[in-house]
């Protein structure tokens, strides 16, 4: 097989790169919301189990494969077996499908740092102001664009001039900002209309608290289930976006440590984001005040900044400019991983294929940007939710295919490379890969059925 050239420069640098790509919108506005709804620290247990075992395993499988292979999804999966090769092409589909509206929601970012920054903020808290946005023909377009082509730009300057680079300063900056807006909600108090006081630790003891009340065996299946959507949402895996970063990383780098340091930032990245929004809009708004996706980050928060008085202008900048870093890490890695599927199979240079892509790219962003206007149409998804353009691709990807591609990917690990392919990797340099029996355990029986039943829940097929 043709060797990469490109690579990161050791082991920080990866993790850095690999972090960017994990932390995103799903740790800032679904991470909290599915915690607020799913019994505070009873999700956040669930989750942390989950993380240490589930996701564990899933990202070291991806990891390890891409080092191994020194290939992206199509060849990797072709080179472990040809016959498998339509696995490889599946995973390949889903970042080709989250490209076509990652830029979009990072427009719409974009668009509110520059409210903030303009000095706009009271008009991002009125009602309507999101909705009017959106569905303006041209202003969502225009920020897409932006999103995309400085997307492109990055991906075009490479892996270690371009991605390892921007990462290592942003991914530092975010984590500060992070702890400093989570430090600043617990300092909260407001006084709402009924003169009832509402303080941010009331709020950090809501979130952290485990809520029992009620609890019934299927709704602890349902937080399972969100949990473990969340958590392979959030760390990046089955997409084939960690198979090409694995592909670059040297090999004296010690992927147990890297693996458990890249969970601890998503991991951390995420209860931070908690512990910022969940008192923030807990002093302000009561605990129903939690909403989900979209609305939690450009409704509900405005709402938010907007009740905080002046400081809520400056603590809206970094906010946003948060979630700019968050989510322009996590579409370069979804860029790059088409660029390298696609170098590869078309043995084409890094520079022509980011160009053709990009004209692809802006083109689809456009068009799912007018999602909301010109293109604007409405289904019924078979979970019940009504979806627009932009929903349509985010369920057929994260919903519908991560679940299918992780479950077919475990039985090729498990059964038919069987889980040393991934173990000799792991150990390559010598080093010992201590969770090794839990991931033998993992890979080959719990996690097919764990994914079989969240494919089967997210699909409607089991109510
Ligand atoms: N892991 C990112 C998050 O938690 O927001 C989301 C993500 C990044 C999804 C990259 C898909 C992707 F290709």
């Amino acid at each position: 097989m043709e060797k990469k050239a490109s690579s990161f420069s050791g082991q920080i640098g990866f993790v850095l790169a690999a972090a960017g790509s994990a932390v995103g919108v799903g740790n800032l506005w679904r991470f909290p919301y599915l915690a607020a709804k799913d019994g505070g620290g009873l999700f956040l247990l669930v989750y942390l189990v989950l993380v240490l075992t589930f996701g564990f395993t899933l990202l070291t499988s991806d990891i390890a494969i891409g080092r191994r292979t020194k290939q992206s999804a199509i060849r990797a999966y072709e080179s472990m077996r040809p016959k498998w090769k339509f696995l490889g092409i599946l995973t390949f589909l889903v970042p080709v499908l989250i490209m076509t509206y990652y830029a979009v929601i990072g427009g719409w970012i974009t668009k509110y740092a520059a409210v903030y920054l303009t000095g706009q903020s009271a008009a991002a808290a009125e009602d309507g102001y999101f909705t009017s946005f959106i569905t303006s023909p041209v202003s969502p377009v225009v920020f897409a664009l932006l999103f995309m082509g400085v997307t492109a730009f990055i991906v075009y300057n490479g892996v270690e001039g371009g991605i390892e680079r921007v990462s290592r300063y942003m991914m530092p900056i975010l984590l500060v900002l992070v702890v400093v807006i989570a430090g600043y909600a617990l300092t909260l108090r407001h006084e709402d209309a009924s003169g009832q006081m509402r303080t941010g630790l009331e709020g950090l003891r809501y979130y952290l608290t485990p809520h029992m009340e009620g609890l019934t065996v299927s709704r602890f299946l349902q937080i399972l289930l969100d949990a473990m959507s969340q958590l392979f949402f959030s760390l990046s895996v089955s997409m084939g976006i960690m198979i090409t970063y694995g592909s670059y990383v040297k090999p004296d780098v010690d992927l147990n440590k890297a693996v458990n340091q890249i969970e601890i930032f998503d991991t951390g990245v995420a209860l931070l984001a908690g512990a910022m929004i969940i008192p923030a809009v807990y002093v302000f708004s009561g605990t129903e005040g939690m909403s989900a996706g979209p609305s939690l980050m450009f409704v509900s928060l405005p709402k938010v900044f907007n009740a905080m008085g002046k400081a809520g202008v400056f603590v809206g900048i970094l906010f946003f400019v948060t979630a700019i870093f968050a989510t322009l890490t996590s579409c370069i890695s979804v860029l790059e991983s088409i660029t390298a599927n696609c170098m590869e199979i078309f043995h084409s240079g890094r520079k022509k294929t980011v160009l053709v892509l990009a004209v692809i790219y802006l083109a689809a962003s456009a068009v799912i940007a007018l999602g909301y206007s010109v293109f604007y149409f409405e289904v019924q998804l078979p979970n019940g939710s009504a979806a627009q353009l932009l929903d349509i691709m985010d369920y057929v990807s994260n919903s519908v295919m991560m679940p299918f591609i992780a479950l077919l990917s475990t039985i090729l690990i498990g059964w038919v490379m069987t889980p040393d392919y991934v173990i000799d990797e792991m150990q390559r340099n010598g080093e010992t890969f201590r969770r090794k029996k839990l991931y033998r355990v993992m890979i080959r029986y719990v996690a097919p059925v764990m994914m079989l039943v969240l494919f089967l829940q997210s699909t409607g097929i089991l109510a």
